[in-house]
């Protein structure tokens, strides 16, 4: 059997994750997040105060002792309307056996993470668990309809920063996601407030009265914009493995696509080349 490997790069919150999920599912291929490996290091530089600009090695060996697992089981819920009908899987992430899926997605994360991932060494930590995590993918495919199925191949759907360019430069696909900067800030506010909207509510429920359970603050797109364009820039200057379209990639611009056409066009690209 032929293992087939997709890569999916591109700038923050440009979807790649979402896409990749579904792609990964539609195609019954595994699915690997390359970004929460580098936010579960960010995690733990946090919780272990080690100042990265002094003490990179120490966290490097963290990571080396650390076990990250990423499982993606199918979506239970229904879709999102802007999903069209496709149904995007959900991830778990675990680190060191404790599920950690929303911390690593705290602003203090956010904040540092382009600084934690611009180091070699822990660059270097990284890429241990990622080889690991990409030999034992599962296929998280339901659709019996789906070539996986028929026992064409199987593989793994990967999305990051440097997947086609560094991490698996023989992909069979590579994809180059991107969006303007307005779209992919609108879509990461839209995304937080639900979530926002969903913890309130949860709290409302509960009827608790004290005083850590006042509603959260909610962002503004522009601080968003803020945020996704620092580490943006971040992520193409430094000197290991920076954001690149690699030159055999095909680049989506996904601005004015929905969702349904943007993941179909990857499934199409493919199946020609399964
Ligand atoms: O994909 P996500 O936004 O979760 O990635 C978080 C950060 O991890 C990126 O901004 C980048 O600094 C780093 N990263 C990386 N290489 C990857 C994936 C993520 O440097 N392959």
């Amino acid at each position: 059997r032929r293992d087939f490997t997709i890569a999916i790069d591109g700038p923050a919150a440009s979807g790649k994750s979402s896409t990749a999920r579904a792609v990964a599912q539609e195609l019954g291929l595994g699915y690997i997040d390359s970004g929460s490996i580098y936010r579960c290091a960010t995690l733990l530089a946090l919780r272990n105060n080690i100042d990265i600009n002094e003490s990179a090695g120490d966290l490097a060996a963290l990571i080396n002792k650390a076990k990250v697992d990423i499982r993606v089981r199918p979506s239970t819920s229904r879709p999102a309307p802007n999903l069209g009908r496709l149904a995007v899987p959900e991830v778990q992430v675990l680190l060191d056996n404790e599920d950690v899926s929303k911390e690593i997605r705290a602003p203090e994360v956010n904040q540092l993470v382009a600084k934690v991932a611009s180091d070699r060494s822990i660059r270097e930590a990284v890429l241990h668990i990622q080889r690991q995590l990409a030999e034992s993918a599962e296929s998280i495919s339901t659709n019996a309809l789906s070539k996986n199925a028929e026992g064409v191949p199987g593989g793994v759907v990967m999305d990051g920063r440097d997947i086609g360019t560094t991490i698996f430069p023989n992909a069979e696909l590579k994809i180059y996601l991107d969006a303007s900067a307005m779209a992919r800030a609108i879509r990461r506010w839209d995304e937080m407030n639900n979530q926002m909207k969903e913890a309130n509510a949860l709290q409302a429920a509960k009827g608790s009265s004290d005083s850590d359970s006042a509603p959260a603050a909610y962002p503004s797109v522009e601080k968003i914009a803020r945020e996704l364009e620092a580490r943006d820039y971040a992520d193409i200057n430094r000197e290991h493995s920076p954001l690149r379209i690699a030159k055999d990639a095909v680049v989506i611009d996904n601005t004015n696509l929905t969702f349904e056409q943007q993941v179909y066009t990857i499934t199409d690209l493919a199946r020609e080349r399964m």
